[in-house]
């Protein structure tokens, strides 16, 4: 159970790029990384316009002296202190998570990124190795990842609780961009050019989060092939607005050759919230989880009732309840997931740097799961382009 107890020698002194004021995820990064005091905030380039971001910074109680115009001065500035930060958070529109990465891994500083990672895998692969030579953690906020029932379906998948897999249908499909929302909403306008963007915008935006988790759910999963067909039904959309995905896995241990997995990623989904639905159908029983109803996830064993599994109940594996912060019956939510998640960033840092490289079944969304991230939005990219045809992954 977490409740409060000091877990480093020291909180992390963290500073932040991007997720300036009125932006949409800069709050939930400060609040989840501060939640446990393992991260102290002290500086911070929070916004293009650097005035306003070092307003901002100002009204976050950051020292006059360490509110910075952009995060180039930043990196300079603090690498003169003795007192100089040791982690970042990018929150920054996506053409810009590569250049601030690789200029805090040179500086030696930690990163907590934003997804996708960068926008090609030669760039992800680059910061792999970057991360890996400087000795640095890398972790990708795929926030949803830090839900106490994925850690459960993790250990279900691991002991076979529900056989071989052989069916994931996955969905992130919300709604609310059936219309030109990019007319009058500056972060949906960012999310439509290539060059801000990348070169997807519902799958990097939504369908990486439905990868990543089945990942977590399937440490040892790997992907075959891919085919994808994508659309930008609103007229005048450089990037797509909606896609299908469609994946042929490989046999591991618990999952059959040939498992399919099928994945909708989507914005125009109207009428829905977050339409984000992961179902996993092994060849004994499935599992259900929801992001809207996050403390829940269904069970289901063939030829029996269906059973609903509770965040924090007693019958859940240990390794479902470690994070459990208020007892079973209460809600948590997304708050608490990115904290979850912050927490495991901050005892990698820990772990880090004092050369602890064993953390059994400790698990953090990390560089290579952003770079599988940028991978998969690459392949399905291609296949797409190619006439939605089968890509060798
Ligand atoms: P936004 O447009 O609402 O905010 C972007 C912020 O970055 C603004 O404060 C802006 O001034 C600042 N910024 C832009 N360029 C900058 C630069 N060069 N230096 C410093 N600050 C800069 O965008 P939003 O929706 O908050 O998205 C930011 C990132 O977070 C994106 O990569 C997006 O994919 C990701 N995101 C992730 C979510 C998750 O669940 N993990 C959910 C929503 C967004």
């Amino acid at each position: 159970m977490i409740n409060g107890s000091k877990v480093l020698d020291h909180p992390i002194r963290w500073a932040m790029v991007g997720g300036g004021k009125g932006s949409q995820i800069g709050y939930i990064h400060r609040s989840a990384a501060l939640r446990d005091n393992n991260f102290q905030l002290v500086a911070g380039a929070f916004d293009i316009n650097p005035e306003r971001g070092m307003a901002f910074a100002a009204e976050l109680g950051i020292d006059p002296d360490r509110c910075y115009p952009d995060y180039k001065t930043m990196f300079e500035k603090e690498a003169q202190r003795e007192d100089g930060i040791e982690a970042v958070s990018i929150a920054t529109p996506n053409s810009v998570h590569y250049e601030v990465c690789k200029a805090a891994l040179e500086a030696g500083i930690h990163v907590v990124c934003e997804k996708p990672l960068c926008f090609s895998t030669e760039e992800g692969e680059e910061l792999v190795a970057l991360a890996k030579k400087k000795n640095l953690v890398v972790g990708v906020t795929y926030g949803y990842s830090g839900h106490q029932m994925i850690q459960q379906a993790r250990q279900m998948i691991k002991n076979g609780d529900l056989g071989d897999i052989r069916v994931i249908n996955m969905s992130f499909a919300f709604g609310g961009y059936n219309y030109k929302i990019e007319e009058t909403n500056a972060a949906a306008k960012w999310r439509f050019d290539p060059k801000k963007a990348g070169p997807s915008f519902a799958m990097a935006d939504v369908g990486t989060h439905c990868l990543y988790i089945i990942e977590a759910m399937i440490p040892d999963m790997k992907i075959d092939k891919v085919l994808c067909s994508k659309d930008a039904f609103v007229e005048g959309r450089e990037l797509e607005d909606n896609a299908f995905t469609l994946m042929r896995l490989n046999g591991s241990e618990h999952v059959q050759e040939g498992a399919k997995v099928y994945c909708w990623s989507s914005s125009i989904n109207c009428g829905a919230r977050h339409g984000h639905v992961i179902r996993v159908v092994g060849s004994k029983a499935s599992i259900e989880w929801d992001d809207e109803r996050p403390n829940q996830m269904t069970y289901e064993i063939e030829g029996e009732p269906v059973r609903r599994l509770e965040r924090g109940a007693g019958y859940l594996y240990e390794e479902a309840r470690v994070e459990d912060r208020i007892g079973g019956g209460h809600a948590e939510g997304l708050f608490e997931a990115w904290a979850n998640l912050y927490r495991r960033f901050a005892l990698a840092i820990e772990g880090m740097s004092k050369g602890e490289e064993e953390y059994g079944d400790f698990w953090y969304p990390d560089v290579e799961a952003g770079l599988a991230g940028v991978k998969w939005i690459e392949k399905c990219v291609e296949s797409a382009n190619n006439g939605e045809v089968w890509v060798k992954y």
